[in-house]
């Protein structure tokens, strides 16, 4: 049995990949800013102490054993530089922290717990087309903290592959859950989808099944890739 840890399962990606992995008869312990259910563990990654209770508390529920941690939780809020400098850098400190910083602080305990059991683990980081592309003038800093995921990735797979520690990462276009909706409906809404040579944005469960693969069935030599999804809307 696979023990598995995906945060920011309550909604969109998260959730369709929990339900894809627990059908593949994964174990699967969720996560959300706040508890849900006895199988969603609340953790405010605004708070810097709450990955470290999350895994704590994940690892717990695990019976002392997390095989897979899915790095999914993250906040897409806008930044105008028009913004007053306070409110821009707080919008800066929480999307940093939130989408990068709890990612980076839960992979760290990952990569100790392996270590310390002597065990193959494997990482999956939710990151973006953002990281690869940039995003909106609003969105500096969610392209910076994808961009920064993306790096810390590549890090830890080169690092640790020689223990069996493998890291994959998902680089997701507009898919179709509540974070992308405002926004597509910001930017014109369907005019947007012009841009997309696959004619539509993803759905969470594509990008689930990416995800899932990569957490359960990848082979060992594609530690250190980052996958595309994004209708072709950019490809590098
Ligand atoms: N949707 C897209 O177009 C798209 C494109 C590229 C990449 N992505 C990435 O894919 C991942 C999932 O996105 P999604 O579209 O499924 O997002 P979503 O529907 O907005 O769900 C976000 C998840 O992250 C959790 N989360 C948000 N803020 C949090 C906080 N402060 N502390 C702890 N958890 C928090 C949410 O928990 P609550 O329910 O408690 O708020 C929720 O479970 C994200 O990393 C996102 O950047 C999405």
């Amino acid at each position: 049995m696979t023990n598995v840890l995906v945060t920011g399962s309550s909604r969109g990606i998260g959730r369709a990949l929990a339900q894809s992995l627990a059908e593949r008869g994964a174990r699967v312990v969720g996560h959300a800013s706040r508890s849900t259910d006895s199988a969603t563990i609340g953790a405010d990654f605004r708070d810097p102490l709450a990955p470290q209770m999350l895994w704590q508390e994940a690892l717990a529920a695990h019976d002392g054993q997390i095989d897979v941690l899915i790095n999914n939780a993250g906040l897409f809020a806008p930044s105008p530089i028009s913004d007053s400098d306070i409110g821009w850098m707080d919008a800066w400190e929480d999307t940093l922290r939130i989408n990068l910083t709890a990612a980076a602080q839960l992979s760290r305990f990952a990569v100790l717990h392996w270590q310390e059991t002597g065990r193959a683990g494997r990482i999956v980081h939710i990151a973006s087309r953002a990281g690869h592309r940039g995003d909106s003038p609003a969105h500096w800093h969610y392209a910076a903290a994808k961009g920064g995921m993306l790096a810390m990735h590549k890090t830890i797979a080169r690092a640790y592959a020689s223990e069996g520690i493998l890291s994959f990462a998902v680089a997701p276009g507009f898919t179709d859950t509540s974070m992308a909706g405002d926004y597509l409906e910001s930017r014109g809404g369907p005019a947007l989808l012009a841009d997309i040579p696959l004619g539509r944005v993803a759905e969470p469960e594509e990008i689930a099944a990416i995800a899932t693969f990569c957490a359960l069935d990848a082979p060992a030599s594609m530690t250190g890739a980052v996958i595309d999804a994004n209708g072709a809307s950019y490809v590098r």
